[in-house]
């Protein structure tokens, strides 16, 4: 992979689609700003910190679910595809977030939810209507259960007394799966992304993509041997019969058809699966999604050898002409910053920043946010509810923004729906923006740099290598070479590096230092150099 060029001269990220030198900001719309005081976030709190989001650097926002629903889910039980959750504001606040969204020159980026509905979506409610309704067969019925169980434990079907057979639900009760075999289905679906492409989003991320088509035969799970108390009723079997089934790549091919219509959209999909599966999802002649997400470095343990084993691994698994991206963090999984420690997390936001292709930052990661201690009293996520305690629970990763110093840092003027967490009220915008040591500033540094030296985007990754706690790799192109270096051992280490000038390090008094030879690296100190040749 390497950066378009015209007659020996790098023309630069100008040539890419605008998705592929992007950095996608995720804002989960609860936790980011309230403008009404009723304690949940909304879409003209959004609207009022889209300055912040342009000041960080960022290119585009993935705004987590807005649709109407009864938020068993949080947003991820959709009772209607075409509308906007009154608790976010109205269709025309969302009209206006789009309209400003675009004239800062940044990209809008919708979450499509399509495995299941809410099951207060119309098409639901006339399907458990009677086995005779038109809208039965929109979603998954079946005489007997079989062994699969839902994420959210327990088994993944229902009985419905009324039309006495049980229905299919992967996630909550409250989250009947669709029928995607129906072409009806389909249609309906299809039609609702062109809803949203019409008023002119720039793409989708779409919800647990790799579930959405199951087995017709309906074949239990094999168990797992390798599943152990505690892990949650689901890690009892392994998902070869309600997961990742083949005919699912024609269906996101067509999907991708939906957006071909409309130009340069982009589908991002959800796929938590191995390196090699993950790959086919970027479907045959890459006409599937532009970009499964990659969210290997979530899994791996954080040490040197694990990370360059994974980067390695995926880019090596990448087909040709496509294209790569990372994440470090989701409204579903604990905060870099309390999985590896805070200090560690500065080096893994220079890691991500150093790292080939697309970028997704979690709201609030750019300030070094941690998890948030919730107690049994304050739990809201139905993960947590229905299997208590096994670390299910993501709560601690979804607390408000703190913007100030205020008592409710500005997230709010009522009773938040989650508690702020007093670690999280330290790294507040305010706070942060002004000092150039904060997390944020690194961030902002960062980006800033990564706009400037297209080699981070498109050059090529050589010279990996791991060794002693030591992380080194090098980016190349024609534009330039730029070497990063990560530190994880408990003492200092030295690097050998040939000339060249600290253009981002761990440690701001680094910037600009003239390197040649040996260089000393701190615990937790990461680095890039820019090369002088
Ligand atoms: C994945 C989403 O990210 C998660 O938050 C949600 O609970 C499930 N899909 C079900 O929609």
């Amino acid at each position: 992979m390497s950066a378009s060029k015209g007659g020996g001269v790098i023309t630069g990220m100008q040539d890419l689609s605008w998705w592929k030198h992007a950095v996608v900001y995720q804002i989960y719309p609860r936790s980011f700003q309230d403008s009404n005081g009723d304690g949940v976030g909304d879409l003209a709190g959004i609207r009022s910190r889209l300055d912040y989001l342009v000041e960080l650097g960022i290119d585009a926002i993935w705004i987590s679910p807005i649709f109407p629903s009864p938020m068993a889910d949080f947003g991820y039980d959709v009772a209607d595809y075409c509308g906007i959750e009154p608790i976010f504001g109205t269709m025309e606040d969302f009209d206006q977030l789009l309209q400003e969204v675009h004239r800062r020159g940044l990209r809008l980026i919708l979450d499509f939810v399509p495995n299941h509905t809410s099951d207060q979506h119309p098409w639901f409610i006339a399907s458990r209507s009677s086995r005779e309704n038109p809208k039965r067969d929109w979603y998954i019925w079946r005489d007997q259960p079989n062994n699969w169980q839902s994420h959210f434990g327990g088994s993944a079907w229902e009985f419905d007394e009324k039309t006495r057979q049980y229905y299919l639900h992967e996630f909550l009760k409250e989250q009947p799966d669709l029928n995607w075999r129906n072409p009806a289905v389909k249609a309906a679906m299809f039609d609702a992304l062109r809803f949203w492409l019409r008023k002119g989003v720039d793409g989708f991320r779409v919800d647990v993509m790799w579930l959405m088509i199951k087995d017709d035969e309906f074949r239990d799970n094999p168990p797992n041997p390798g599943y152990a108390i505690g892990q949650g009723s689901r890690a009892q079997f392994l998902p070869i019969y309600d997961a990742d089934r083949p005919e699912i790549h024609a269906l996101v091919a067509e999907m991708r058809g939906v957006l071909e219509e409309f130009g340069d959209r982009v589908l991002i999909g959800e796929i938590y699966l191995p390196i090699a599966r993950l790959m086919d999802y970027y479907g045959q002649k890459l006409q599937g999604a532009n970009l499964p997400f990659n969210f290997h470095l979530l899994q791996c343990a954080w040490t040197v050898d694990e990370l360059a084993r994974t980067i390695r691994e995926y880019m090596a698994a990448i087909p040709p002409g496509a294209w790569p991206n990372w994440v470090l963090g989701n409204h579903d999984q604990s905060r870099i910053a309390s999985r590896i420690g805070v200090q560690k997390a500065r080096a893994a936001a220079l890691l991500l920043l150093s790292l080939p292709g697309t970028l997704t930052i979690y709201n609030g990661e750019e300030l070094g946010m941690q998890n948030v201690l919730i107690r049994p009293e304050e739990v809201q996520d139905p993960a947590e509810k229905r299997q208590p305690g096994i670390g299910m629970g993501r709560d601690p990763e979804r607390t408000p923004m703190p913007w100030n110093s205020s008592p409710l840092c500005g997230f709010t003027s009522g009773n938040p729906w989650l508690p702020i967490g007093d670690a999280n009220r330290d790294v507040n915008v305010q706070a942060s923006r002004t000092n150039p040591d904060s997390m944020l500033s690194l961030y902002q540094r960062l980006l800033r740099l990564r706009r400037q030296e297209p080699v981070l985007v498109s050059g090529q990754l050589t010279e990996m290598s791991a060794a002693d706690g030591l992380l080194t790799f090098l980016r190349t192109d024609a534009s330039g070479h730029i070497r990063f270096a990560m530190n994880l051992a408990e003492e200092a280490r030295e690097v050998s590096v040939a000339a060249g000038t600290v253009v981002a390090c761990t440690d701001l008094q680094r910037d600009g230092e003239h390197v040649a030879g040996t260089l000393n690296l701190q615990p937790a100190e990461a680095l890039l150099i820019k090369m002088t040749n």
